[in-house]
């Protein structure tokens, strides 16, 4: 069995440890601080909730993920759900019944998860005034037992078409509950940044930051070789050292392109460095058509700026020598189509440059000579 586990929460055995940030997480839980959590994509923020949660005697995590959340009814289903899921009392369902009469609620049990499920008349679509009631129930489970309330993908509360009604609906409830602790997790790191930051923000100063970056090489590396080790597979500190550079530092692809040269070695292997190439072609194959896709939604110029960014490691990309690699004559012109790849969510903003937010994206540029 391949033991790399990428593209889903890890924990236990899968988890490689990060005490610091758990321990500060905990310590966040244990003050009743709210905290947001910002990262890149695929760095662990998720991972991280549920493994601090899991280490917290006596605590229950009511998790709610808004990824691609679009309307206010969506939001208030998804934070009903996880309250049915979270609390399978009799006296408490029966007062979840009656709080949302009005939606006319049935209760059943979904055939496939097993899970309890809730559904609602669809023509009684929920409205802003529903979140106080909801987060009330919340605030119920609450005096039972220590909980956290985690919103997951925070940010895609602003796709909402009454994304600040929401907001300040949320942050209202939010501000009176002191048995709670809300965890906020996001990546788009400048609307989450907006979210918490920004004076006008019903959230202003409502959360405390924690950053979530890479995992440190030093927990890293030995975590990653002993996982090799386990299928009789050896690897130097300095091969996983070039795994984990070419996957741009994120756990998520470093956990898939090992997952990949896993598969492309065998037991008793040593497996040097330019097996690398073996793995990076596998994630190629699997991707391609997805890589060429995205070229077809670019002009010229993207493109150079894309390649650009993806030849180069530390340039700022608006200095004159990322022009000259680029070949692009004028800021503007780099400046518009940077603005445009950003959007696209093909790069993303980091310290001085942008990054690719694939990185393998980057390599499979490279490797066909664009
Ligand atoms: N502590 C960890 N140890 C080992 N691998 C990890 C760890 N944290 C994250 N990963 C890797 O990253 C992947 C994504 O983890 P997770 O979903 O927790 O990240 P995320 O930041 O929430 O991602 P997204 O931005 O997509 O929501 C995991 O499947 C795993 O491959
Ligand atoms: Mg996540």
């Amino acid at each position: 069995m391949n033991p790399f586990s990428y593209g889903q929460v890890v924990s236990d055995r899968d988890f490689c440890p990060r005490p610091l940030l758990i321990k500060q997480l905990m310590n966040y839980a244990d003050a009743g601080q709210n905290v947001f959590l910002q990262g890149e994509r695929r760095t662990g923020k998720t991972s991280l909730i549920h493994e601090a949660v899991k280490k917290l005697p006596g605590y229950k995590l009511l998790y709610i993920d808004l990824l691609e959340v679009k309307t206010i009814d969506d939001l208030c289903r998804r934070m009903i759900t996880s309250i049915v899921r979270a609390e399978h009392r009799v006296s408490f369902q029966r007062k979840l019944l009656n709080t949302l009469s009005q939606l006319r609620p049935s209760l059943s049990m979904d055939p496939i998860t097993g899970f309890p499920a809730v559904s609602f008349d669809s023509r009684m679509g929920m409205r802003p005034d529903s979140i106080e009631g909801i987060l009330n129930l919340a605030a119920e489970l609450g005096s039972k037992t220590k909980l956290i309330v985690a919103f997951d993908e925070f940010q895609d509360v602003l796709n909402i078409h009454e994304s600040s009604k929401a907001l300040a609906l949320l942050r209202s409830s939010i501000q009176f509950q002191s048995n709670i602790t809300y965890f906020f997790a996001g990546s788009v790191r400048n609307q989450m940044n907006g979210i918490f930051t920004d004076p006008e923000s019903p959230f202003f100063k409502s959360a405390a930051l924690l950053e979530v970056g890479s995992i440190d090489n030093k927990t890293f590396v030995p975590f990653l070789r002993k996982k090799f080790a386990s299928g009789r597979r050896t690897v130097s500190a300095e091969t996983v050292n070039a795994i984990i550079k070419k996957a741009g530092n994120i756990p998520g692809d470093v956990q898939e392109l090992c997952a990949c040269m896993w598969d492309s070695t065998s037991a008793g292997e040593l497996i040097s460095e330019e097996r690398l190439a073996n793995g990076l072609k596998m994630i190629f194959a699997r991707e391609k058509k997805a890589y060429e896709a995205t070229l077809m939604h670019l002009t010229g110029q993207q493109l150079r700026c894309l390649v650009g960014l993806a030849r180069t490691d530390s340039i700022k990309a608006l200095s004159s020598e990322f022009l000259e690699v680029t070949g692009i004559g004028t800021t503007s012109s780099v400046q518009a189509a940077i603005k445009r790849l950003v959007k696209l969510k093909i790069i993303y903003r980091y310290k001085d440059t942008y990054k690719l937010s694939n990185p393998f994206f980057g390599s499979w540029l490279i490797w066909n000579g664009y």
